[in-house]
């Protein structure tokens, strides 16, 4: 049955009068979809399938690596299309992404891809289908993943820098991924965003650099603000880069930024139209988590690669769907037990405006970011 997770609150000085699991024994016998206490509905499911990576981003991991999952605690192809379906038919959701750790380190992704795209949302259409991945290896992948029903792609990159890059991943395979991009090109999956999360050091090069770039091929760019979820020790609030500290170093750099009005609904990015004189005009997405965060609109819920539900990036608990299944569950428990475990979802992550929030205890390359 469903399994917790926790760090304790009250060694980390959290105000919680009740556990995350007694809030879901409240859930409404009758509730359809995924609603929590606060009014809102996950649409939108965020699913890892490997903490292992290739790269090993400063932000994100150790260079050792990290104590990866054994083999048998990760979902089997099988067991995440049946989650996924679940997800789907029986409670709503309509955006499902594939993230990791790297998720084209997975054999089978074509495989659950074609059988995520086979299923119905509630509204009759086939469920939009993404993919965050680092691109290593993309370009072999690409066709077959857009045949299987791949319809978006987020590909991350932090700088076009050969030098840069290979600080920021401690890996020299800034070619391999500006040859995937290639092969992206060519495939006819667009249009493709770029994830950027900058940092202190290097990001007024870096920033003007990766947009030049991106307007030039036609890529989405959009600059994720480095949030407290690495190796711990790594996070200080004085060292991110703000989306207002990059809008004055692009501007800095000759580009003219213009905010879109009218309401951001559940996207974290806040768009914003740009024009360069010596450039083609696009957008630059700035995803302010830390300064500027959309916990109030969020619709996620996320699946870690080990088969639990985590009803915010942020939780320091977290529900296992895995044990139950393997331990025979039908559909119907499973629905249940993933409810419940997004009923309790909490407010807001509180890292903005707290020093003493909880670090989850695992890094985004576990979640899923
Ligand atoms: N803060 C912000 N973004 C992060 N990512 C990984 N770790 C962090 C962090 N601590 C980003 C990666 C990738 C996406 C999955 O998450 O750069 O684009
Ligand atoms: Fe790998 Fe992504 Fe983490 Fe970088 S941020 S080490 S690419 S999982």
């Amino acid at each position: 049955m469903s399994q917790q997770r926790t760090s304790s609150p009250v060694l980390l000085g959290i105000p919680t009068v009740r556990h995350e699991r007694d809030l879901a024994t409240d859930l409404p016998a009758a509730t359809r979809g995924l609603p929590d206490r606060f009014g809102r509905g996950a649409t939108d499911l965020r699913v890892s399938l490997t903490d292992r990576c290739n790269l090993r981003c400063t932000y994100c991991m150790p260079a050792e690596g990290l104590n990866w999952l054994p083999t048998q605690a990760v979902l089997t192809d099988e067991e995440v299309v049946r989650l996924v379906t679940i997800g789907v038919r029986d409670l709503g959701v309509r955006t499902v992404r594939f993230t990791g750790g790297e998720p084209l380190l997975r054999k089978g992704l074509e495989h659950i891809v074609a059988g995520t795209a086979a299923l119905t949302t509630w509204d009759g259409e086939r469920p939009d289908i993404a993919l965050t991945t680092n691109g290593l290896g993309l370009d072999h992948r690409i066709d077959g993943l857009v045949a299987a029903g791949l319809g978006r792609l987020n590909v991350s990159l932090d700088s076009i820098d050969p030098a840069r890059f290979a600080a920021s991943t401690r890996r020299d395979r800034l070619p391999d991924v500006l040859t995937s991009l290639r092969a992206v090109d060519r495939a006819g999956i667009g249009p493709v965003k770029i994830n950027a999360v900058p940092q202190p050091a290097t990001y007024r090069q870096d920033a003007p650099e990766l947009l030049r770039f991106s307007l030039e091929r036609g890529y989405q760019l959009r600059f994720i603000e480095f949030m407290p979820i690495g190796p711990p020790e790594t996070w200080n609030r004085a060292e991110v880069i703000t989306a207002q500290d990059l809008r004055v170093a692009l501007t800095d750099a000759g580009f003219t930024l213009t905010p879109r009005h009218g309401p951001r609904g559940s996207a974290p990015a806040k768009v914003e139209d740009v024009s360069h004189p010596d450039l083609p005009s696009g957008t630059v997405g700035l995803i302010g988590s830390v300064s500027e965060p959309f916990c109030d609109t969020c619709t996620r819920t996320r699946l870690t690669a080990d088969g639990a539900i985590r009803s915010c990036l942020f939780s320091t608990t977290e529900t296992s769907l895995r044990d139950a299944m393997r331990t025979g569950a039908d559909d119907e428990t499973l629905r249940r037990i993933w409810q419940g475990a997004m009923w309790a979802k909490p407010k807001a992550h509180g890292f903005t405006t707290d020093d003493s929030f909880a670090t989850p205890s695992r890094t985004m390359s576990a979640i899923g970011g």
